[in-house]
């Protein structure tokens, strides 16, 4: 993550979208979903017509199922379950610098072969951000895209750091600090945001929710692609990490060509599947940060109008049952051993978690309102 400012403070929950432009004339697309009031949609929809099967769209606001099929697998649960146990077990065995970002990042290789970035926290909010963001993903079913993570306490005469304590010695980390690993992912590829956010982001137009034309002429490569970020755009919105398709944004101020430079914090995996990493932003730091991201956090997740139908459950549940920062909670104890050594969200950040879920959930119904009366 880069150096930004900080400004102190943060607010309370999101406020609904504000009334934005009416839809013009007959112009039947989503394009102009996203410009009217999201309470708009509170209520339940009548059924959607029948449909071409053929469509990328079922249902007005989700991605076809054969589009979800088409997405690359991520990290299966099965998979990152193993690593995770292993990487527990494991000595680290050496500690390089570079490859994995910031000089304060380690390039660990591990015992059982495997190796890991490990992220060391200048701020405690870094490793606590990167470990709830990690357990959020996979509250939201989404978990699959973000590197298996795991917590760990460096102690120099522990066995699993012992092998690695010269190193240790060079590398300014407090004994003691709790440490992220990652489990390290060969041949990552930059990813440039697609099509929609970057030309109209990059000539400076208002940031428009997808229209189903432009869909038409997307490949099912493109498609394919956005169904991974409209995953992405809730993420972020949801733990406002403004360390990815957000800061880019802001950078347009002075840098007209950012849309077309790689969107920090994320790659694409060899086998086309995009990878969420570096989530140290999120929940904590970007909650601290909200007032001055959120006029960027927001256009993006009304940028969105079409999802995956399992995340938009996720997100109803969670705001039916008003429980999000407790099943977070919840998660994050059973599956990560060190939760307690770095502490939870603060009763504000768990009331700024459900708002935020509850803000979506009110997107994604002003959506379906949207698209049932096209
Ligand atoms: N799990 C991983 N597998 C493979 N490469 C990784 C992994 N994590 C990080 N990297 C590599 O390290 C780079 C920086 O990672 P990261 O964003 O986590 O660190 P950072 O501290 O924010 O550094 P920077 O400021 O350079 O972004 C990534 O762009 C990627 O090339
Ligand atoms: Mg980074």
């Amino acid at each position: 993550m880069r150096e930004r400012s900080a400004e102190p403070g943060s607010h309370g929950a999101a406020p609904p979208p504000g009334p934005g432009n009416e839809a013009r004339g007959a112009q039947k697309t989503f394009r102009a979903l996203l410009t009217l009031p999201a309470a708009a949609g509170e209520t339940e929809q009548e059924p959607m017509p029948p449909e071409d099967p053929a469509s990328p769209v079922r249902g007005g606001i989700f991605w076809s199922r054969a589009l979800e099929e088409r997405v690359p697998p991520g990290f299966s649960p099965e998979q990152a379950a193993s690593w995770l146990e292993a990487a527990r077990a494991a000595r680290i065995v050496s500690l390089e610098r570079g490859g994995c970002g910031r000089s304060s990042n380690r390039l660990a290789r591990l015992s059982d072969g495997s190796r890991a970035c490990v992220r060391y926290g200048i701020n405690p909010e870094q490793i606590q951000g990167e470990a709830l963001s990690y357990q959020l993903a996979g509250l939201l079913g989404i978990q699959q895209r973000l590197p298996p993570l795991v917590l760990s306490l460096v102690l120099a005469r522990g066995k699993q750091w012992g092998p690695v304590r010269d190193e240790l010695r060079g590398s300014h980390w407090a004994e003691g600090a709790v440490v992220s690993l990652t489990q390290w992912v060969d041949n990552l590829t930059d990813v440039v945001a697609p099509a929609p956010w970057r030309s109209e982001a990059a000539s400076g137009r208002r940031l428009q929710p997808l229209a189903a034309g432009e869909l038409g002429g997307l490949s099912q490569a493109q498609l394919v692609e956005l169904v991974q970020w409209s995953d992405l755009i809730l993420f972020d919105y949801l733990t406002a990490n403004f360390d990815r398709l957000v800061s880019n944004l802001f950078s347009l101020q002075w840098d007209p060509r950012v849309m077309h430079r790689a969107t920090s914090n994320l790659h694409r995996a060899p086998n086309g599947g995009l990878v969420f990493i570096d989530n140290e932003a999120g929940l904590v730091h970007g909650y601290r940060l909200l007032s001055m991201w959120d006029k960027y956090n927001e256009p993006l997740l009304r940028s969105v109008c079409i999802f995956r139908e399992a995340t938009a459950q996720r997100v109803r549940e969670l705001h039916r049952l008003q429980n999000a920062a407790s099943e977070l909670l919840r998660l994050y104890r059973t599956r990560e051993p060190l939760s307690e050594q770095l502490g939870f969200l603060s009763e504000q950040q768990a009331q700024l978690l459900q708002g935020r879920i509850d803000f979506v959930h009110r997107h994604i119904l002003h959506c379906k309102a949207k698209a049932a009366s096209l």
